[in-house]
């Protein structure tokens, strides 16, 4: 079996930072050696002095290849996979769609047959549930056998994901049966429909009033109503894409009480903000729900420090990336016509290292918690991933905390034409990468394969309380 040393890297975990040699078997790690261990013979030897040595990080939320609206997200498994591990992610959580009269299992058998053997990383699914009905509803548990045991539900997006609040409960009993995780995308959807009915009647039809008819608000309300279906039923909850303030309230108070509900922000929400929605049509780029925030109104100041003492626990992409020219450019002349959504999982990992040692946002340690450790735990794949450890897959994220790297759409790696991050300097470069003890990115090249990452049966949130 191949071996491979690691050798003078600083090893970074979301317990401890320690000066140690990690010695990969096969696929697994089977050694850390600190000082006065003996040599290691018979090994490929990768030089990580200088550098910091991550987990590889798990982005527990991306939509490859996914309709919306008139639109399919760009990336596939197999461009989107690719760019994940540019960017030092080794697993993703991705989702089967149920649409609206679909079969569940249906919609799970189809994503199957797109991911396998086209993913240059492991990769779990989340179920989302478009249609509750008793056939969905009974679907449930031949999915959950198959180690999906979370599953999204929306209070967004009427006539196509939107479920109502005797649909939702129905399963979160479900899910409080056997441990199952639901996911929530909170926002009111009724509300808003109104309100971007009165905006295209109005005229006010640019990218900007997509951010103006979502008010902050109508997330917080559906944050509240959800939680509280969740405590009432007792299914876990874990809240997806939060970008307004009043969501966090809605969490820390949920928490304070004891109950297990979790939230998940994404590194557009942290880092940009609602006056990239108004540049005209341009403004389009930026389009996603919920929307980017004014910083004025203290929504990103409450995702950091949310973040920091751990009331947020996770921040994955909420990848869903469409062109500009020829998917963004739909809506011109309406903005509801827009395709939802980000190119953002070649970057998350990088602007969280940079957050991390040039913004000081937080400790190393807690960094590697919110991208790897705490996701791998939600969604029951921990120790496997989002550690390094004896015994853990060799998922491996070497950094140079010295060098910096520029975003842009001309260097990227996923399939979309342009870059929300673009021109943003970023301190730490990711430079080699390993994914089951395989070395996918090494010297600036790509040595990875479509049919390298497996489907991960997964367990139970272990972090429920
Ligand atoms: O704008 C978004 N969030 N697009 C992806 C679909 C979703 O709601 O997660
Ligand atoms: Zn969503
Ligand atoms: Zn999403």
């Amino acid at each position: 079996m191949t071996r491979i040393l690691i050798n003078g890297g600083t090893v970074v975990t979301a317990a401890e930072t320690m000066r140690a040699d990690v010695l990969i078997e096969g696929e697994k790690v089977i050694a850390l050696l600190g000082a006065g261990a003996p040599e290691v013979a018979d090994a490929d030897v990768i030089d990580a002095s200088g550098k910091l040595v991550f987990p590889g990080s798990v982005d527990a939320h991306t939509h490859m290849e996914i309709p919306f609206g008139a639109a399919t997200s760009k990336d596939t498994f197999e461009t989107g996979t690719r760019a994940a591990a540019w960017g030092g992610t080794t697993t993703i959580i991705d989702f089967p769609i149920q649409m609206k009269g679909d079969s569940l299992i249906g919609s799970f058998e189809e994503t199957m047959a797109k991911a396998v053997g086209n993913s240059a990383i492991d990769f779990g699914l989340h179920q989302i549930v478009g249609d509750v009905n008793e056939q969905s509803l009974a679907e449930l548990d031949v999915v959950f056998k198959e180690g999906v045991t979370s599953y999204k539900l929306f209070t967004a997006y009427p006539g196509v994901y939107y479920s109502t609040d005797a649909e939702l409960m129905k399963v979160m009993q479900w899910a409080s049966s056997n441990g199952s995780t639901i996911l929530m995308h909170a926002e009111n959807g009724s509300a808003i429909d109104l309100l971007r009915e009165q905006a295209i009647a109005r005229g006010d039809t640019a990218p900007l009033y997509h951010a103006l008819t979502r008010p902050a608000e109508m997330e917080g309300e559906a944050a509240h109503r959800t939680i509280l279906l969740a405590e009432l039923t007792g299914a876990p909850l874990y809240i997806v894409h939060i970008s307004a303030k009043q969501v966090v309230e809605e969490i820390a108070a949920a928490r304070a009480r004891g109950s297990n509900v979790f939230g998940e922000t994404c590194p557009q929400y942290l880092f940009l903000e609602l006056s990239l929605l108004d540049q005209g049509f341009e403004g389009a780029k930026y389009v996603c729900s919920p929307p980017l925030r004014d910083p004025a109104d203290g929504h990103q100041d409450a995702l950091w420090r949310a973040l920091a003492n751990n009331d947020l626990q996770v921040v994955a992409t909420d990848h869903c990336p469409f062109d500009f020219e020829g998917q963004k450019t739909l809506g011109r002349g309406d903005f509801t016509k827009i395709p939802n959504g980000l190119p953002v999982v070649e970057h998350r990992f990088p602007l969280l290292i940079h957050a991390a040692l040039a913004d000081n946002r937080f400790s190393l340690n807690r960094m590697v918690d919110i991208a790897s450790t705490t996701p791998a735990k939600m969604y029951g794949i921990y120790p496997q991933k989002g550690t390094i450890a004896v015994g853990s897959d060799a998922d491996i994220a070497i950094v140079d905390p010295a060098a910096t790297d520029t975003v842009s759409a001309a260097t990227h790696h996923m399939n979309v034409d342009y870059s929300c991050f673009e021109s943003m300097d970023l301190t730490g470069r990711i430079e080699t990468v390993l994914s089951r003890g395989r070395v996918l990115i090494a010297d600036g090249q790509y040595h990875g394969r479509p049919d390298h990452g497996r489907y991960l049966k997964r367990g139970l949130n272990q972090l429920v309380r």
